[in-house]
């Protein structure tokens, strides 16, 4: 069978490699998966660069259980699913057959498409880690009560991309209030996602930060949280400036989390209290965060109250990974994941 791996020199330039392998067999609580779609992420690229080692490629997939390790409960082969590859291990999403854990798995009905279920586990996951662990927010399943879950002024720092727009659908789903996001060119998407009679709001970075600021302020206000400023941030980007914006529009003892490692966490006020979100480490670290997430993601995803994220799917099933990855270092990339139907290449 094949399976891809990708390494990033450091002038940016990606070379996938394709590897002929046997077939993966599972550990005992592990699912191998004929895999049907592949979505890629934003650290398909980022890490190899950053490691400057080689990766095997892709983490987000959907397709067919092949066979099931001796301790695998829940699921049998046949049946459709979605899962989160373990970050860093053989047998990747983008393969003939994906090796993953049984906690980082979901299954689907057969309303749901392979291309879009392999748009939710990574970053489904990643809002759920930081909503829910790092910011310590109410979960969707707890009773909705008076201050946790009204004026909560949650501030979602890139809303259109995949992982902030998760974060948008499942602080909705919580009953969290009023959402404020920033977003460039996937404002009219972002706004699709909220509830502008409950407050939510939308501003555009592209306007510059002061506007980013006050729009934020102004949303608040208009919220009705009291000074403008916000008790929760998710900082989906980490960069351009974000940390820095946010720190402005924080109330005194805020929490925020951000995507990627402390660049100094910017300027915060004394008593802000900041984390890492990380969701590449759940399978390993926390097994059982990642158990109830998933399953409730595939849920939610099953009943029509989560949708997956929009997609675009690039042609040549494995030989498209490339220019998908390209796409996404070039920035190319709005309100959308990048979608390869590994399952149609041609070869396999
Ligand atoms: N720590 C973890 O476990 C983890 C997990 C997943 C992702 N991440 C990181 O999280 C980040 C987002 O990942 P993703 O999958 O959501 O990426 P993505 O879907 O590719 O995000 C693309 C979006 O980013 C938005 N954007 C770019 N610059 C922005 C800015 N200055 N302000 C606001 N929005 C901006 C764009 O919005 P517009 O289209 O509106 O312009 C675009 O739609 C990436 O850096 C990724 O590496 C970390």
């Amino acid at each position: 069978m094949k399976q891809l791996t990708v390494s990033v020199s450091p002038t940016q330039d990606v070379t996938i490699n394709t590897h002929d392998t046997d077939p993966p067999t599972p550990g005992s609580t592990d699912l191998i998966i004929k895999v049907m779609t592949a979505a890629l992420n934003p650290k398909d690229w980022k890490v190899p660069l950053w490691m400057t080692s080689v990766h095997p490629l892709g983490d987000d997939l959907a397709g067919i259980v092949s066979t099931v390790g001796s301790d695998v409960v829940d699921f049998a082969p046949g049946m459709r699913v979605a899962a989160f590859h373990t970050v860093g291990t053989p047998y990747p999403a983008y393969g003939e057959y994906a090796r993953v854990p049984m906690h980082m798995t979901f299954a689907l009905s057969d309303k749901t498409t392979w291309e879009e279920a392999c748009t939710v586990p990574l970053a489904g996951l990643t809002a759920a880690v930081g909503l829910f662990l790092r910011l310590g927010l109410p979960e969707p399943w707890k009773a909705a009560t008076g201050e946790e879950k009204e004026k909560t002024g949650l501030v979602v720092y890139g809303a259109a991309g995949a992982v902030g727009a998760f974060v948008v659908k499942l602080a909705r789903l919580a009953g969290l209030t009023p959402i404020v996001c920033v977003a460039g060119k996937g404002v009219p998407f972002v706004r699709s996602l909220l509830d502008e009679e409950k407050g939510d709001a939308v501003v555009d970075y592209r306007e510059g930060d002061e506007a980013v600021v006050s729009g934020i302020q102004a949303a608040l206000r208009e919220a009705g949280v009291g000074d403008g400023k916000a008790r929760y941030a998710f900082d989906a980007i980490s960069g351009d400036g974000s940390q820095e914006n946010i720190a402005r529009v924080i109330a005194p003892g805020a929490r925020v989390t951000h995507v990627h490692p402390p660049g100094g966490y910017g300027d915060y006020l004394e008593g802000t209290e900041t984390s890492n979100t990380l969701a590449g480490d759940i399978a390993l670290q926390n097994p059982d965060f990642g158990f109830v997430w998933m399953r409730y993601l595939g849920r939610l995803v099953a009943e029509g109250k989560l949708q997956g994220h929009p997609f675009e799917v690039i042609p040549g099933g494995l030989d498209g990974a490339k220019e998908g990855l390209e796409m996404l270092r070039d920035g190319k990339v709005s309100a959308k994941k990048i979608v390869h139907q590994i399952g149609n290449t041609g070869e396999m």
